[in-house]
């Protein structure tokens, strides 16, 4: 059968394979929440501006409410044929109220409807995120804290470089988090203004409140424009991108920690709760929740890309490759989420082996520089000089002893980077 929504001049219902290309319902009846909360402050508008009548918006209003629970309790639309979570719970209303479930998409199309349920989704996996980070950030304090003085050696070009403390070095990751963060709220502030009432793209002739809608819907104010309302997604783009650096700063930390779980280096203990076994190997303790933080990145840069290169090309305004847009952004969601999670986890637990931290701080030549400076200080000789003199001499005399007699050929001699 041609479809009840917009079916009016179709004779013929869709190929089972256009059937399922079109149909978005599987992945955006995640968008149910936003979904009910749009269509409840659109049809309170439509009542208070008398486009409906009270009665009308009321009714549709319980009927949203009882849609509301129905799906809370997870009796959520499966039907291919309903297309998209917009339609399905507008035919479950007509089920539920009768005919004047239709007049709820007066003075709207299902292109703001969309863009307002998207970024209502955005907006709060922007606050989820915020406060998952929050958490990580309260780990890392607490574990800095308590190592505030256990000495380790820190890294460059991973040698040996110089001694820094466990706490210092958790505290980097404080700043980067703390970046991010900054970055989700800029997005959140730039974002937050509804596209309702732009319609399919050139607005409506009805006498709609938008900032009513908007109001209500939490939003700072309507958006001015009606072909960028419907067409543009940067603000999902602005999470992926954020999400994207976010997870760049959590790969690098889960990157140490599986360098420093191994045995040559043996600074961490990842508590069982972290690990896995090997089936064969009775040793093996494996870090596959760090390891798998770092292999989500990728994961998370790679629907970065695909929502990037979906918009690169589409002509104002509504095309529906835009459909495209939501399984991305929830698999990146998804996926920094337990991401988040599991760092968070890794650092309240881990155990630091700060005695190994230290001897190894303590093995490494990593107080070189601060015996050079000494020598700049306390004998007043030139830092180039000193640092020569400090450097570890070279196994089997060929090194630095010989060329300390012969001056000219010092700058030529094949010295290591000083950083
Ligand atoms: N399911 C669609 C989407 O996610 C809803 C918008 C449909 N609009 C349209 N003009 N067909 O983009």
């Amino acid at each position: 059968d041609a479809n009840s929504m917009w079916g009016g001049r179709f004779e013929a219902g869709p190929a089972a394979v256009m059937r399922e290309i079109n149909a978005s319902l599987p992945f955006d009846k995640r968008l149910w929440r936003q979904d009910i909360a749009g269509s409840i402050a659109h049809a309170r508008m439509l009542g208070t501006q008398g486009i409906l009548t009270l009665e009308e918006s009321e009714t549709i209003i319980a009927g949203l409410q009882a849609i509301h629970s129905e799906y809370e309790a997870g009796d959520l639309p499966s039907d291919l044929d309903l297309e998209d979570i917009h339609m399905a719970t507008e035919a479950r209303l007509a089920d539920r109220i009768g005919p004047v479930a239709g007049r709820l998409h007066t003075a709207r199309s299902r292109n703001d409807q969309v863009a307002t349920d998207f970024r209502l989704f955005v907006r709060d996996a922007m606050d989820d995120v915020d406060a998952g980070l929050a958490a990580l950030q309260r780990a890392l304090v607490d574990r800095a804290d308590e190592h505030a003085a256990s000495v380790m050696p820190g890294f460059t070009h991973l040698q040996s470089a110089q001694p820094v403390t466990l706490g210092h070095h958790l505290m980097a990751y404080y700043e980067m988090i703390a970046r991010d963060r900054s970055r989700f709220a800029d997005a959140r502030a730039r974002m937050n203004l509804s596209p309702l009432g732009a319609a399919a793209l050139a607005g409506t002739g009805f006498p709609t409140d938008r900032h009513m809608t908007a109001a209500a819907l939490g939003f700072d104010g309507p958006t001015r424009n009606s072909l960028d309302s419907v067409s543009d997604r940067d603000f999902a783009l602005d999470y992926l991108m954020a999400a994207t650096q976010c997870s760049l700063h959590l790969s690098r930390l889960a990157e140490e920690f599986v360098i420093w779980a191994s045995q040559p280096f043996g600074f961490i203990t990842l508590p069982d709760a972290y690990s896995t076994g090997s089936s064969i190997m009775p040793q093996k303790r494996n870090p596959d929740a760090a390891e798998l933080v770092r292999g989500h990145a990728g994961r998370i840069m790679g629907c970065m890309t695909s929502l990037a290169v979906t918009m690169k090309g589409l002509p104002l305004a509504y095309s529906k490759d835009m459909q495209d847009d939501k399984p991305p952004l929830f698999e990146a969601h998804d996926l920094l989420g337990l991401c988040i999670t599991a760092m968070t986890g890794m650092i309240e637990t881990t155990r630091f082996r700060t005695d190994r931290m230290r001897a190894l701080a303590e093995a490494g030549f990593s107080t070189a520089t601060d015996l050079a400076d000494w020598l700049v200080r306390e004998a007043n000789v030139p830092f180039r000089e000193a640092h020569h003199i400090t450097g570890p001499r070279r196994e089997g005399g060929g090194g630095r002893r010989q060329h300390a007699g012969r001056p000219a050929a010092r700058n030529a001699s094949g010295h290591r980077s000083a950083h």
